[in-house]
């Protein structure tokens, strides 16, 4: 079940796991999208259900679809998501920020809640992986409303791999850096790509492939032992923490010192300014 597969990154999860040999039912909101991803992909192992994954009655009758079309669930890829709520945080509607968290944190639990009613009941153990985000992690990588969401996401994901290890149903999380679907782009392909360029170290941009690879480890056996983690995937964009300090290295007065920093102890720093020619190895 790959929750948000008409687009982006589910999309390329269901042609992964297709490719993979699973039977996959897509679950959206995008009913035309569905429609065409059913069309393009042609495969006989292949559904669409029509749900919006923030309603329990939907989450509930996709299950009861998946089941009835393919007569079990084993995997459950929870990552149908969108920016929700954005703007200034005084100028933010209740409303919006609830619609957010329900789609974002409420489709996961409910997600959790149903595919775990049907695994513990097939006795067999299963699969679940949240799609949460970078954003999740701290400040700067997206509106308020999303980060919160996608930080408890990542929280629900730990919880529920503890509550669930019993049952052998494990629960991770991905965490995308920035990916270029639509809902990175935004009609906007030079403004997006303008804003990685100085924050992330990785040169390729990241594919919604990057994040189908990383769903495929963790339905694999390679990740038997893995329950209750976020794989960050993110072209090491928070490794370098927004890239603040290698973007003051590459400023010609960083590149060309060395030395120690004291900060504020009272210690006078111990800087050395750098022989270029040197430092490029030439003598
Ligand atoms: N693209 C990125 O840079 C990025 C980064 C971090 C996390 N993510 C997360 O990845 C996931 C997939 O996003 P994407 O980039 O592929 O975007 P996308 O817009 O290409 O695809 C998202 C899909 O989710 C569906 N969807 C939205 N709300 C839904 C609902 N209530 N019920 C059912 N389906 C719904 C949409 O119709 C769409 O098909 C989201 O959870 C998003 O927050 C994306």
């Amino acid at each position: 079940m790959v929750t948000g597969g008409a687009s982006g990154i589910g999309l390329a999860a269901v042609e992964r796991l297709l490719a993979a040999g699973a039977r996959v039912v897509v679950a959206d909101l995008n009913e035309k999208r569905g429609a065409e991803v059913l069309r393009q992909l042609g495969s006989e192992n292949l559904r669409f259900v029509a749900t919006d994954v923030a309603d329990e009655t939907q989450v509930e009758r996709m299950f009861g679809y998946a089941v009835d079309q393919f007569g079990r669930l084993d995997i459950l890829f929870n990552n149908a998501g969108l920016g929700g709520a954005v703007g200034p945080i005084t100028e933010i509607g209740y409303d919006n920020w609830r619609r957010t968290f329900d789609i974002l944190v409420g489709g996961v639990f409910l997600g959790i809640k149903h595919a775990a009613r049907l695994l513990i009941a097939q006795g067999d153990g299963g699969i679940i992986v949240n799609t949460a985000s970078i954003a999740g992690t701290g400040a700067g990588f997206g509106p308020q409303a999303y980060s919160a969401a996608k930080a408890a996401v990542i929280n629900l994901t730990e919880t529920a791999a503890v509550e669930l290890a019993a049952h052998r149903i494990r629960v991770n999380a991905i965490c995308p850096g920035v990916i270029f679907t639509q809902l990175w782009i935004a009609g906007d392909e030079d403004g997006a790509a303008d804003a990685i360029r100085n924050f992330q170290p990785w040169p390729d941009q990241g594919q919604p492939g990057d994040i189908a690879d990383a769903l495929l480890f963790l339905t694999s056996k390679q990740s038997a032992f893995m329950t209750g983690q976020t794989l960050t995937v993110d072209g090491g964009l928070t490794a370098a923490h927004g890239n603040f300090f290698q973007a003051r290295a590459s400023n010609r007065a960083l590149s060309t010192i060395s030395g120690f920093t004291y900060g504020t102890t009272g210690h006078p720093n111990i800087i050395k300014r750098l022989d270029t020619t040197a430092a490029t190895g030439n003598g």
